[in-house]
Order: structure tokens, then C-alpha cells, then sequence
């Protein structure tokens, strides 16, 4: 394992990523146990894409945005060695006490933003520029200035390599008496949550807020992967009636879209298959959730924390006091660098 730094931008208050920015060990365990986890199908369906276009090599994949590491991880089941970077250093710091000592032998992380990747000496030469079998970016892209952050995937990766851009929402109920009633009082408290975070619009942070609304609304469709650069670009989307966002459109301060920039000659593939992800939380695993979704609520509420409280206690009285079942939300973009 080794860990290389680059320095990073002035920070401004941004979507997740600032909220994260002073976590130690303990928040990303607590995000790992939060966060919906991959079914192996799901890595399989990256993993036949990756093997029946361009070149399949397995010997390195890239994690950009790993966090603690979580996919990364799970990547080291297909590739020999896998990278994980982050603009997150305590992140990064914190990886390696949360993966088994076998595997942190078979990982590098590299402290940069995904944007940087390619500047000189941030990704070790051996497994940085034109190397990369497959970059996978989880949960991140929507973070990301795209047109600068496709670039350095694109030199990241060989000929023939693989890019995989995913990004799940919220919990879609399943079971329990009346899951349409679940999703609504969801929807509540975390629309809720998201208006306690406001201003948005006029701060130093709003274009990284709109451009992440803009992705989600969108199910990444706003993402371009132009021709002349990608081929073979296809794009799976589960469950995707209901958006990427985590919360309705009433808890921002700016109005926004759906962009498409998907081009012709893609697939996109539509499925809905409420099994997908499958996993039984009850309401505070719902609470978890949110938490880790809006790391720094809590302290913007103040007074108001009370109505977060109010609303998980009557989920948990819809939920009939136990667990129920949950599907997400995922959107998938694969695509091969010519
Ligand atoms: C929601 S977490 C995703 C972590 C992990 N990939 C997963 O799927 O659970 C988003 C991660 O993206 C990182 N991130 C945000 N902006 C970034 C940027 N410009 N470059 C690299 N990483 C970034 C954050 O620090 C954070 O670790």
C-alpha cells in the first residue's frame, strides 16, 4: 500500500464533500454501514461489459472518489491491483484500518482531485497514465467539473479500457403495509433535512449544488461521452422513475432540470426490478442513511433536529416498528476509451 498527496483547492461548502472533509476512521465505518452495498451481480454486469469490448485485461483498476476505500475493495475480487483516490485525505488516512492487511497490500492511494489526475507525479507512473484497465467512479461523478474529470479518466485508462460511472439515491420501500406511504414520509423528513442546508444560491458553493441537482435529476444523462473520445457507451438505469435525487425538488433554492446529453448510437437500458440491491433496514438504518448522506445537518438544525426525530418516529410506527424492504435507484454509465 502506499499513499502519494497533490495539494487541493480552497475548499467551499460543497455537496457531501465538505461536510465530509473533517471525518476520522470512525464516520466511514459508519458510512460503509449506512450506505446500500453493490449486489455482486451488479459487479458482474461491469465486469461482462469489460470483457466483451476492447481489451479485457484485469491486472488494474482506478477508484476515483473511493472515500474509505468501500469499492475499492470490492474491486480487488476481479483486479490484481486496484488505485483509490480522493480529495478526501482523512479519508484516505482512514482506508486502510477499515480493509483487511492482505488486500491494502494489493492497493495505492493517491491524495488528488479527480480533476488532477493527470497532472505530473500524482499517480505513480506505473499504475497512472494510459494504464488503467478500468476506472469506476461510485457515487462521486456528480461531485465532479465532468468535462475536466472525463478527461483525465480518458488518460487514466488504456485503449480499450473501461469506464464505469454509477450513482444509487434514495431507499425505494418495497414492503410493509403501504410503501407508497413510506416513500412519502422519506421524502419529508429528508426534503426537510436539505432545506436546513440552504442558501445554496448566491454562496461560493452553488454551482457545485447545481451541477450536483442537475446530475441527479437528470440519472447522469447529463454526462456527455462523445463519440470521438468513447465507444460502445451504454447506460443502465434501475429504477430510475424515481430520480437520483435524495430529496424533492422543494428543499433547494434554485429551480432545475433534466439535461440529455446522450448521443446517437448509445444504448440506454431500462429496468425496473424492485429486488435490485435488496437489502431490510427499519428506521434507524433509514436514519443512518441520512445521516451520512447530509454529513453536517445535524448542526444546522439546531432547534429544528426535533422534526427529523418526529419524522423517524412515525416511519418507524409505518414501518410497524421493524424492518422493511428496500430497493434503489441506480444509474450506470459504461463506456470504452477509443
Ligand atoms: C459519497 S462518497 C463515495 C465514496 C465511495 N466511492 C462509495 O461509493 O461509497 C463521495 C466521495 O467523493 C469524493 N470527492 C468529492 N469531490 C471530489 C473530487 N473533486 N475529486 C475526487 N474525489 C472527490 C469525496 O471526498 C467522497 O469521498
Amino acid at each position: 500500500m502506499s499513499l502519494t498527496t497533490t495539494n487541493t483547492p480552497a475548499t467551499v461548502e460543497t455537496p457531501f464533500t465538505t461536510g465530509a472533509l473533517s471525518s476520522d476512521a470512525d464516520f466511514w465505518a459508519k458510512y460503509i454501514a449506512s450506505r446500500p452495498t453493490p449486489s455482486e451481480e451488479f459487479f458482474r454486469v461491469i465486469q461482462d461489459y469489460h470483457s466483451s469490448h476492447g481489451d479485457s485485461t484485469t491486472a488494474l483498476a482506478h477508484d476515483v472518489g473511493t472515500g474509505p476505500g468501500n469499492i475499492a475493495e470490492r474491486l480487488l475480487r476481479y483486479y490484481d491491483h486496484v488505485v483509490g483516490s480522493d480529495v478526501n485525505k482523512r479519508a484516505l488516512v482512514a482506508a486502510p484500518s477499515l480493509i483487511p492487511q492482505d488486500k491494502v497490500q494489493r492497493m495505492t492511494f493517491v491524495h488528488s482531485p479527480a480533476e488532477n489526475l493527470l497532472a505530473g507525479g500524482v499517480v505513480p507512473a506505473d499504475v497512472g497514465a494510459g494504464k488503467t484497465d478500468l476506472v469506476v467512479v461510485s457515487e462521486c461523478m456528480p461531485l465532479l467539473d465532468a468535462p475536466k474529470a472525463l478527461d483525465a479518466f480518458h488518460g487514466l485508462l488504456r485503449v480499450g479500457g473501461t469506464l464505469a460511472i454509477y450513482f444509487y439515491g434514495r431507499p425505494i420501500f418495497t414492503s410493509g403495509q403501504d410503501p407508497a406511504h413510506l416513500d412519502s414520509l422519506y421524502d419529508r423528513i429528508a426534503t426537510k433535512i436539505c432545506s436546513f442546508l440552504l442558501p445554496f444560491k448566491g454562496t461560493p458553493g452553488f454551482p457545485f449544488h447545481k451541477r450536483g441537482a442537475e446530475a441527479l435529476v437528470s440519472c447522469l444523462d447529463n454526462i456527455p461521452l462523445p463519440s470521438g473520445a468513447w465507444a460502445d457507451v451504454v447506460r443502465y438505469k434501475w429504477n430510475t422513475n424515481v430520480t437520483l435525487l435524495f430529496n424533492s425538488k422543494a428543499g433547494f433554492d434554485f429551480d432545475f432540470e433534466p439535461v440529455d446529453r446522450r448521443e446517437d448510437g448509445e444504448v440506454t437500458k431500462e429496468i425496473r426490478d424492485r429486488t435490485w440491491w435488496q437489502d431490510e433496514w427499519d428506521a434507524d438504518r433509514v436514519k443512518s442513511y441520512l445521516d451520512s448522506v447530509y454529513p453536517s445537518y445535524i448542526e444546522k438544525a439546531g432547534d429544528r433536529y426535533v422534526e427529523i426525530e418526529q419524522g423517524i418516529e412515525e416511519l418507524r410506527e409505518a414501518m410497524g416498528g421493524g424492518k422493511v424492504k428496500v430497493s434503489f435507484p441506480v444509474a450506470l454509465i459504461l463506456a470504452t476509451k477509443k
